[in-house]
């Protein structure tokens, strides 16, 4: 009885203790050990990939103006984009599609005289075909990163795809290589990846699992390079809660198989309603809580997935790449629809990153993610309006996570308060760490919590830093975003709300805030 009083006394005095404390009790907690003596698999750079299709600006524009445009531009690609680029140190860049891919014949994309066809998939528009594979492979160059392209499966010939293949990678004196000399490129290109089609369970030719799987045998048999050179092949896989696809490719197709695609988007709308799924701005809190709800679910998927491939492939010889991702809005008005076009705010610099935490915790068999897409579409980086450019919280965001990249993954053990809103909750926390390539810890935090600051407490074992620095990105609103008019109005700015204390990192999350902080 005695006993029973004192605790009650105890816990009395501490509820007083707490709500006379204001910061302390308008905060969420959570607790975290990281194990740096325990390192893990490495975190492949090409996880913060992107892609860009021939779709609305997002290559016309965006990236490509021609020589000739009034826009600054290095031999046609604009000058702004290419450097915001190269300062992103965008591992790999997935083209031409999409949708588009199965669509796009690689011939009308090389010399002089190039036909003007029809975007079909991206509202009806005629395609100039003048940014092709020169320009594209030139670019990827240009901005250091690896090339991944999308051959046509729905409407092309085995032949037509081993022969893109040839005419970029061969070294060999022939009538297709000629033809690339006399378009002025002499030594052969790299390609790092190739898939054999996109999406075709949908608009890649609404194919059945079983049907596909063959065609990928087919077509793989025939993607020949010279020694060395040969890509990764990708297999077209499913999406959402369809980890059929997987299941047949992984269990049928044994030759070639270097990886399966995966696709997700991420919708505000609950019962993921296509033609009304939210608005990129102005969105209640019910719509920022019922996005990261259906960011997160990317992870019951992906383990679904790798589930199945562990069964098949337990020595994780075969990748799952989620060649698209990201967050998909209803478009901007005034725009046409057909483009996609969408702001960026806060709220997809909070998704991106407990999406790329996602990713990490899988590093052993998701070894690619490219975020849709890179300029001007959906989750863009950097959006442009003529001559004007700007980046995104989400550029952001990516800009945050270089030192990720190649990084080796320490696990990192999770308490988390839940962040609740309107019957749907997540956790409050998302935390990700690091050895960075340089040795340095890196420890990424996001705070899902619009309104609450969040305080985590962080044990590290296996290693003493003894200083830490760090960056963080927030804003006023659940919307803050950066426009033509204010294009830095969301920026990242150095972070003070870090101390060490001896083993114990004591940190104070801004709500909605990103932060990555460096240890030494
Ligand atoms: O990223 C936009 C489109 O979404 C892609 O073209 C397609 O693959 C997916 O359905």
């Amino acid at each position: 009885m005695t006993n029973q009083r004192n605790l009650a006394l105890v816990a009395s005095w501490l509820v007083a203790l707490l709500a006379a404390t204001p910061a302390f009790a308008a905060s969420q907690i959570a607790s975290a050990t990281i194990h740096a003596e325990r390192p893990g698999a490495e975190i492949r750079p090409e996880i913060f990939g992107q892609f860009s299709e021939h779709l609305g600006s997002g290559i016309y524009g965006g990236i490509w103006v021609g020589k000739d445009s009034p826009i600054p531009n290095t031999d046609g690609y604009r000058t702004d984009v290419l450097a915001a680029l190269k300062d992103l140190h965008v591992p790999v860049v997935r083209w031409p599609g999409g949708c588009f891919a199965d669509e796009y014949h690689w011939r009308d994309g090389v010399g002089a005289e190039r036909p003007v066809t029809i975007n079909t998939n991206w509202g009806g528009v005629p395609e100039s075909n003048a940014f092709g594979t020169h320009e594209f492979l030139n670019f990827a160059a240009l901005i250091g990163a690896k090339a991944y392209i999308s051959g046509n499966v729905g409407t092309g010939t085995p032949r037509e795809m081993e022969e893109w293949l040839q005419y970029m990678t061969s070294d060999q004196d022939t009538t297709l290589t000629r033809l690339r000399r006399a378009n002025g490129r002499d030594k052969p290109w790299q390609i790092a990846y190739f898939a054999i089609g996109n999406e075709t369970w949908g608009c890649g030719g609404n194919m059945r699992p079983e049907y596909y799987a063959d065609l990928f045998r087919r077509y793989a048999a025939f993607l020949k390079a010279p020694p060395g050179a040969k890509p990764l092949i990708v297999a077209s896989g499913g999406y959402d809660g369809h980890p059929e696809w997987t299941k047949t490719l992984i269990s049928t197709v044994r030759d070639n198989l270097g990886a399966i695609d995966f696709h997700y988007y991420t919708l505000p709308s609950p019962k993921r309603d296509w033609h009304h799924k939210g608005a990129a701005t102005g969105f209640p809190e019910s719509e920022w809580i019922s996005t990261l709800v259906s960011a997160l679910k990317l992870d019951v998927y992906l383990k679904q997935n790798i589930a199945i491939m562990d069964k098949y492939d337990p020595k994780k010889k075969v990748a799952l790449f989620v060649d698209e991702w990201g967050n998909w809005y209803d478009p901007t008005p005034g725009g046409n629809p057909g483009f996609l076009p969408q702001q960026n705010t806060l709220r997809d610099a909070v998704t991106a990153a407990a999406s790329l935490d996602i990713f990490m915790a899988h590093a052993d068999r998701v070894r690619m993610a490219n975020i849709s897409q890179m300029v001007n579409v959906l989750q863009a980086m950097i959006l442009t309006d003529g001559p004007r450019m700007l980046l995104t919280p989400t550029y952001h965001v990516f800009h945050m996570y270089i030192p990720f990249q190649g990084a080796t993954y320490l696990p990192t053990e999770l308490k988390t308060s839940r962040y609740r809103f309107g019957g749907f909750s997540v956790p409050t926390v998302s935390v990700w760490a690091a050895r960075a390539k340089d040795g340095s810890l890196e420890y990424a935090l996001t705070n899902l919590d619009p309104d609450q600051a969040a305080k985590v407490s962080t044990r590290i074992v296996g290693a003493a830093p003894t200083r830490v620095t760090g960056i963080a990105l927030t804003g006023p609103a659940m919307d803050s975003h950066n426009s033509f008019d204010d294009s830095n109005s969301v920026h990242p700015e150095p972070f003070t709300g870090a101390e060490l204390h001896g083993d114990r990192l004591e940190v104070t999350l801004p709500p909605k805030s990103v932060v990555v902080l460096t240890l030494n």
